[in-house]
This record gives C-alpha cells, structure tokens and sequence, in this order.
C-alpha cells in the first residue's frame, strides 16, 4: 500500500516536471547541438566521449529536447544520481549538499533564442551537454558525492574554497589526455567559443592545485582569466579528494545507500557497523577475484595445450609426418581441438 502510494506520488511529480518547448527553444537546442558536437571529437576529454555515445537512450538528439526526467531515470540506472530541477542558483552548500545524496540540481528553462551560443547563468543547455555525461560515469559519479560528503558540516570559509576548486575543476578543468589538453569541464563542454578559446594558446593556462587555485577568482560573465588543467582525469580527482580531506570537521560522515541518508560517523558503535559493512563486501570483492582467477587460470592451461598441440604438429611436419585426427596427443587426450 505504502509502495503503491510513493509511486503514484513520483509519477505525478514525473509528469509535472515534464516541459513542452516551444520551436525558438528547439530551435536553439539543434543549433547548439549542430555546433558543440562537432567539436567534441578534437575537444572533449574520452571519459566524456564515451558517456556521451549513450545519451541517445534517454532523448538526445539534434530534433528533441531530453526530458529531465528521462535523464534523470537513465542515469539512475547508471550511477543512482537523480536530477532534481530548480528555478536557478543554489548556495553552494546547498548545491554541494545535493552531491552527497547522489543528487544534481538542475535548471530546466533555456537560453533566449537570440543568442543560443551564449547565457550568463546556467540553462538547462549548460546541465544537459555540459554536466549530465560525466554523471552517467560510474568513477566521476562517485567522485561528485565524495565532494558533496566533504562539504557537510564544513565552515562557510571552506565550503567558499571547496567550491571554487569545484568551479576550475568540474566546471573549467582541463586534463592531459595523450600528449594534448583535453578538456572536462561542464562550463567549457556546454559553451561553444570558450570551448574553442580554452584550448587555443591565447587562454592563460596552470596547473591544477587546490591550495593556490581555491584563491584564483571565478568569473560569470565573460570567459576566465586562466584554466587549471591536470596531469590526468584522476589526477584531478585525486587533487580534490585530498584537498577536501583537509577540511576541518570532529567526524566524518558517509552515505548509507539502504536508508538513502548520511551516517554521522561519530562514535565507535556508528563506525562499528560500517566496519561490519565493509567486511561483507570485501568478502564479496575476494569471492568475486578467487572466481575470475580460476576462470583466467583454466583460459591459460587451455591456451598452453593449444601451443603444446601447434608445437607438435609443427614437429611432425618437419619430421615428415602427417597429422591426423586420431592422433592421440596430449591436447586431443585432454579433448581440446583446435
Ligand atoms: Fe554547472
């Protein structure tokens, strides 16, 4: 009863979240996507290029503007995060509180049609191509929720510095992807001139480092002044994860996937459980390496008998002799044809 109740509550949300556009905003949505497209092979970094090959499933396409909610079920389905639409800004604690749920607030209106390359806050364009294929990765998901965790319980100082590492990473970032810039930055990925502009040699690029970044100002209007790039996609991850290991706080905190809340981990018997968590899945983790281990192990003694067998029959030949299918050499013995 309780279940059928939560569904018909989320289907009448799910129904009223859904937008007609009008033809200006198709419209806008096609030139947009016309142009960032075709930049995205020489631009965007592969994590992204590979995300974005999936994003048809759920109604991107040049002539159709995705319904959040679509989006939001597709990427539920691959990293459990959620869209959530808002009117527009969120505080950053807000915002970042959101990631710790595995939840992304996100615009749903669009950019005026006189100027579809450009909008000085973001629009559903800018969740759409810019944020929503890195959610759709498992790694950067988790990534996301980890700054989120990290911004609970933080100062105003703090969530000030996590949040504009966040800006020059997730929004701005840059990564060295084979020898070239590449860039993963939602900003950069749902902007078509600054997208060009940021890997051009006239953009100031640095870098990445939280501790001098976090002071670097984060401009709205216009393109930034400099661009933080990073050694590797997980370099920048990494970069973060220790950076928001420094923020000061008397405990730490965790998601609970069960309850879909945070666990205030505070005390020995809260930190207990998850201890007691944690083993299970370890013990599920070592079950699940024995097995490929064995399957790998079997592939290989199969692989040898194939090689013992070419070997064989090699000699044979060189020695004159015919191979035969009655022969009874180790492999055939063994029931391994080739
Ligand atoms: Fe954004």
């Amino acid at each position: 009863m309780r279940t059928d109740s939560t569904r018909a509550r989320f289907f009448l949300r799910a129904t009223d979240s859904r937008i007609e556009y009008t033809e200006e905003e198709r419209r806008t949505w096609a030139t947009v996507f016309r142009e960032l497209t075709a930049l995205y092979p020489t631009h965007a970094c592969r994590e992204y290029l590979r995300n974005w090959k999936l994003l048809e499933e759920c109604g991107y396409r040049e002539d159709n503007i995705p319904q959040l909610q679509d989006v939001s079920e597709f990427l539920k389905g691959r990293t459990g995060f959620t869209l959530r639409p808002v009117a527009g800004y969120l505080s950053s604690r807000d915002f970042l509180a959101g990631l710790a749920f595995r939840v992304f607030h996100c615009t749903q209106y669009i950019r005026h049609g006189s100027a579809p390359l450009y909008t000085p806050e973001p629009d559903c364009i800018h969740e759409l191509f810019g944020h929503v294929p890195l959610f759709a990765d498992p790694s950067f998901a988790q990534f996301s929720q980890e700054m989120g965790l990290c911004s609970l319980g933080a100062s105003d100082d703090e969530i000030a510095k996590l949040a504009t590492c966040y800006f020059f990473s997730v929004e701005f970032g840059l990564c060295k992807q084979d020898g070239e810039l590449r860039v993963f930055g939602a900003g950069l990925l749902s902007s078509v001139s600054e997208l060009q502009h940021a890997l051009t040699d006239k953009s100031v690029k640095k870098p990445f480092d939280p501790l001098t970044t976090c002071e670097q100002e984060c401009l709205i209007t216009t393109f930034q002044d400099v661009y933080f790039y990073t050694e590797s996609f997980e370099d920048a991850k990494e970069q973060m994860r220790s950076f928001a290991s420094t923020i000061k706080r008397p405990f730490a905190v965790r998601y609970n996937p069960y309850t879909q809340s945070v666990d205030v981990l505070d005390n020995t018997r809260n930190i207990g459980y998850l201890v007691s968590e944690v083993k299970g899945e370890l013990c599920i983790v070592s079950d699940a390496l024995r097995r490929v281990q064995q399957i790998e192990k079997a592939r290989m003694r199969g692989k040898g008998i194939d090689k013992a067998m070419e070997m064989s029959i090699d000699e044979h030949v060189e020695n004159g002799e015919q191979s035969d299918e009655s022969d009874t050499h180790t492999g055939y013995a063994n029931g391994v044809h080739k």
